[in-house]
Order: structure tokens, then sequence, then C-alpha cells
């Protein structure tokens, strides 16, 4: 009796945070997990940005960094014509790469529109290459198989009812200038443009799986839920996509369900992020190199094991990795990236099983040195990455009496464990718990070889 009203004590404590915080709509905590169920599964997306920056080829902000001018940044626009634009390919890589859904820029922060929208004329039907290229985009990852994200950004350098802010590129460095430049903007037209394309998007083109809207900067020289109307806009994307999962760059943070997914970008996360103390669904956005949109003259580029232990990683502390590639201005993946999401197939052709379904860890298996875990809850099966290759044997601290039995992913070949030797430190008895593995002397040809360890 005691335990049981314990236990409602701890329950109650544990939820408190949640139901204090407002809300947008009835959904249960249990509905929002079933309605994420399948992108907590996949776990592996990608990121398309394109737009007219693949032409000056030097970072999506370039109209941004360099303070360019609707007038400057035209010849973008007149020059744009990807001839070489196939999303059946784009889908085929991204799909041999493993990944299970896509996210593609419908427009970025310049405010040009890779769709057919009635409320614009800067849009690609109007450029030379003269058609929708979302449609074309949305039927060939559908026919893969992938799911579909839109990016819409929030942000809009050249709508004329756009404010200019702080992070415009006719910016000013005195704050008080701000009201006298931006006589004659109307941010609520803007608004109505905002929520008309937004419409427009989840109305034409099917079932949208998820809307990534970018991004909120609010203050006094920023932007945030009030200039998007966000409660209305969210409201609105529920309505129109009820399964739709929304990022969370709508500056609605003191809503419970204002957001769907936190988004660190670039970042690495030391661990599960929280919320209010419960763990979030989470998704890291990572570029191959330091750009988002095509640049032509970014030589950072991350090396395919450092890739491989991102995704890793990633799943090992419950999060999703969503990879960006910036195609060129003639429509086709940079060479580097071809070669980055080929690196990442021939992993996960393999070793696939340690990601999709797969999550954090229980607690209670510690994790050896140089390697991480992930887990699969539905199998019981446990996944130990090897970061850096040991030399024939592998100590599983505490780890005696719960494998049941230890392969290779790869090729699904026996890896025979006995109990470890304990061992004296400081005077003290340690590892009378661990197993060993037998390893091979020579590592498997696998840029990260994984153990797969079934568990009693
Ligand atoms: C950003 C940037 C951007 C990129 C993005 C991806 O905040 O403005 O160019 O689209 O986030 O997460």
């Amino acid at each position: 009796m005691k335990s049981i009203a314990l236990f409602t004590i701890m329950l109650l404590l544990g939820s408190l945070p949640a139901h204090s915080q407002k809300r947008l709509t009835s959904e249960t905590e249990a509905q929002k997990t079933e309605r994420l169920a399948w992108w907590t599964h996949d776990r592996f997306g990608m990121f398309i940005h394109w737009g007219l920056y693949a032409l000056p080829a030097r970072h999506e902000w370039v109209k941004n960094h360099e303070r360019l001018t609707n007038e400057d940044y035209q010849q973008y626009f007149d020059a744009f014509n990807p001839d070489l634009y196939n999303p059946a390919e784009w889908a085929k890589m991204a799909k041999a790469a493993g990944m299970k859904y896509a996210v593609i820029t419908t427009k970025h922060h310049e405010g040009f529109c890779l769709f057919d929208s009635k409320f614009t004329d800067y849009k690609s039907v109007n450029t030379a290459y003269g058609k929708d290229l979302i449609k074309e985009w949305v039927e060939a990852f559908r026919k893969e198989g992938l799911k579909i994200g839109f990016y819409y950004s929030l942000i809009d350098w050249h709508h004329p009812d756009y404010t200019i802010d702080s992070k415009h590129p006719q910016r000013v460095e005195d704050a008080g200038k701000y009201q006298e430049l931006n006589k004659g903007k109307d941010m609520n037209k803007y608004r109505e443009y905002l929520h008309n394309q937004v419409r427009e998007l989840l109305t034409n083109y099917g079932k949208i799986d998820i809307l990534w809207l970018d991004f909120s900067f609010p203050g006094e020289t920023g932007k945030g839920n009030k200039d998007w109307d966000s409660e209305k806009l969210i409201k609105m994307v529920r309505q129109l996509q009820p399964g739709i999962i929304i990022n969370d760059r709508l500056n609605l943070e003191e809503f419970a369900d204002g957001w769907d997914f936190k988004t660190p970008e670039q970042t690495r996360v030391p661990e599960w992020p929280e919320v209010n103390g419960s763990k979030i669904p989470w998704e890291t956005c990572q570029t191959f190199s330091g750009s988002w949109g095509y640049h032509r003259d970014e030589y950072s580029w991350k090396d395919p094991k450092q890739l491989v232990s991102l995704l890793i990683e990633t799943v090992s502390k419950g999060g999703n990795l969503l990879l960006n590639v910036g195609p060129t201005g003639r429509g086709m993946f940079d060479d580097r990236a071809i070669q980055s999401l080929e690196a990442m197939g021939n992993w996960m052709k393999f070793n696939s099983r340690s990601v999709y379904g797969c999550t954090q860890a229980p607690e209670s298996f510690a994790v050896p040195e140089n390697t991480l875990l992930t887990y699969n809850p539905s199998t019981n099966r446990l996944y130990v990455h090897l970061l850096d290759y040991p030399l024939q044997t592998l100590r599983l601290p505490g780890y005696k009496g719960k494998v049941k039995y230890a392969q290779f992913l790869h090729d699904a070949s026996e890896i025979k464990f006995s109990d470890a030797k304990s061992y004296m430190v400081n005077g003290k008895v340690m590892g009378t718990n661990d197993l060993k593995l037998g390893l091979p002397v020579t590592k498997p040809h696998v840029s990260i070889p994984v153990i797969e360890l079934i568990l009693e």
C-alpha cells in the first residue's frame, strides 16, 4: 500500500512540469509518442538545401554575408536553370545511404520558392527551368518509399513587407534606425503570405510527414512567435496534416506541444537532451562540410568514419540524424557528397540493425572502452560499436550473466566469450563480473565494426 502511494507521488511529480505548461491541443504524451513512432524508429534522414544560392556557391547566407540587395541578387534568379535535375537519382542515393526520410528547402531565407505558389512570382516556375521543383521531388522520393519533409523559412530576405531586422542583409548597426528604415513595410502582409504559403505546401502535395520551420530569434531587433503568429500557424498545420511532425523553431517553448522535437544544429550533444527533467525527441542536423547550400570552395569535409560515428553516437543518445546535401546549380549532388553517402551506405548495408529501432542502452550496461552502445528494446539486443579496434579481447564490464550469444553484425560470425579474470586496483579486487570477448586479430573490413549481443 505504502509503495503504491509512493509510486503515485513520484508519477505525479514526474509529470507535473509537462502538465503545468500551457497546451495548444489535447494530445497526450502517449499519443505524441505514437505519432512520432515511425520517425523515432527510422533515425536517419537527408536534409537538402537548395536554392538560388547554389549559383554563387559560397554559402546559403551569401545574401546576408555580403549584404546584397534584391537587385544584386536578381542575377542568380535570371541564371537559374538546373538542367541536370533528376530527383529520382537523389532519392536512390538517399535510400542507398540508409536514409528513411528527407527534408527539402521549399524556400530558404533568400525567399526564392522551389514550389509553385499563387502568392509570389519569385519561384522556380518563373525561371528558365520553368517547373515546380518540389512537385517532382515529392513524387520521386515517395516512389523510393522515403517519408516527405518540407523545410520552410520563416525568415524572408526578398519579400517587400518583411521588415529589416538584425539578421537581414540590409541590417544597420544603430538599432534606433529600424523604425525609419521599415516605413511602409507591413509585417501583417508578410505574415499572411507566410500562412498562405504554408497552407499551399500542406494542401497541394499530398501527405507531408515533417514540417521544418526555420527560425525564430526573438528580441527587439529580431522576430518570434508574435511576428509569425506561430500559435495560429501551428494550429493550421495540425489541422491540414494531423499526423505531421514539427520542429521546434516557432518560438512556442511556453507550450508543452508547441514543438515535437528539438533540433541541435551542428553540435555534439553531451547526453540525451531533456526538458523539465524528461528526455525529449531530438534530431541533430549536420552538414558534410561547413555549409548547407552548395559551397564550391569549402574543404572541411568530415571523413566517412566521422560520419558513421556521428550517426551511431546520435542513436546512442536517443536521437535522429538529418544529414545535409547542398546540390549544385545544375541540380546535381556534389561529388564529395556522393562519396560520403556511398560510405554511409556501405556501412548501413551491413550494420543498420544497430540503428533502426534502436536507442540509448539501459544504464545497467556500462560502456566498454572506445565503444558506443545502442540498444533495441523490442529485440532485446545490445550493439557494441568498436570505434578503435582492440587487440584480440574486449572487456565488457559487469556483463557476466547478461549475454546469451555474441556475433559480429556485418557477417553474423560468432564471437566467443568467457568470464574475464579479476584484477587489483589500489588493493581492491575489480572486474569480478566482467565478460571477455575473443576477437580476431585482423580488423574486419568495416569502418566501425559492430558486435551484436543477444541478451538473456
Ligand atoms: C539555420 C540556418 C540555415 C540552415 C539551418 C539548418 O539556422 O539559418 O541556413 O538552414 O539552420 O538547421
